[in-house]
């Protein structure tokens, strides 16, 4: 879709020349799962890693954004597409960008993230399942949600009242239930090495 009477401008700094001043590819780490099954810590400590090794990197996470672009969202399954869409849109805008892009939403349906793929080049949308059953997200309940959505004080949650629809097809899944921070970040980056994003092993 596109506004009336728009054209698009080409800029002579590509997103090519931006990754190779960067040196490394520019990718969306599309990081799907529970709430509380880990997305945002797992992102934040990969990040911190690609830090570490000088790479352009941005973390979009779903209650901070709640808190800004898409405040005026809430979670009825309308609300939760038009969040995805737009965070779809700024995923592509920071991979132009020539940056690493790790998204932290729990992003519950199939059709969704398919869109969002679909508005990248092949290869750039990572798709990453937190798999943190929900008996353990439950019990972890970091943020009080899960006890008051049982109680029925939340309408529409995720795993109790809203469907979560787990990926078929992602390009990685993470224990996050079971293994510690540190292998899933391991794991993570030894994917990102295989994808060629950059080469892990390389220090500043
Ligand atoms: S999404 O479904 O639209 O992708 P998003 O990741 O942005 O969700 O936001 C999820 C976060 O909002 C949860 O981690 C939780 O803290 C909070 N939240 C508040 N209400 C709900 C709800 N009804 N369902 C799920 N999460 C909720």
């Amino acid at each position: 879709m596109q506004s009336s009477n728009t054209l698009w401008h080409h800029a002579s700094v590509t997103r090519e020349r931006r990754e190779e001043q960067n040196g490394h590819r520019s990718v969306v780490l599309w990081f799907t799962g529970l709430s509380g099954s880990g997305k945002s810590t797992l992102a934040h400590a990969v990040e911190e890693q690609l830090h570490q090794r000088r790479c352009r990197t941005m973390v979009l996470d779903g209650d901070n954004v709640r808190h800004g672009l898409c405040g005026d969202l809430g979670f009825s399954d309308d609300d939760r597409r038009e969040n995805l869409r737009r965070i779809g849109e700024m995923a592509k805008l920071f991979v132009e960008a020539g940056v690493i892009t790790l998204t932290a939403f729990i992003s519950p349906f199939r059709a969704e993230r398919r869109r969002v793929r679909g508005l990248m080049p092949h290869g750039d949308f990572l798709e990453i399942f937190c798999d943190t059953p929900l008996a353990i997200c439950e019990q972890r309940d970091v943020k009080g949600l899960y006890a008051k959505a049982r109680a029925g004080e939340i309408p529409e949650f995720t795993g109790i009242s809203s469907p979560y629809e787990a990926p078929q097809n992602p390009e990685l899944i993470v224990d996050t239930g079971s293994s510690s921070l540190e292998h899933c970040v391991e794991q993570i980056l030894d994917f990102m090495q295989q994808r060629g994003v950059f080469d892990v092993t390389a220090r500043p």
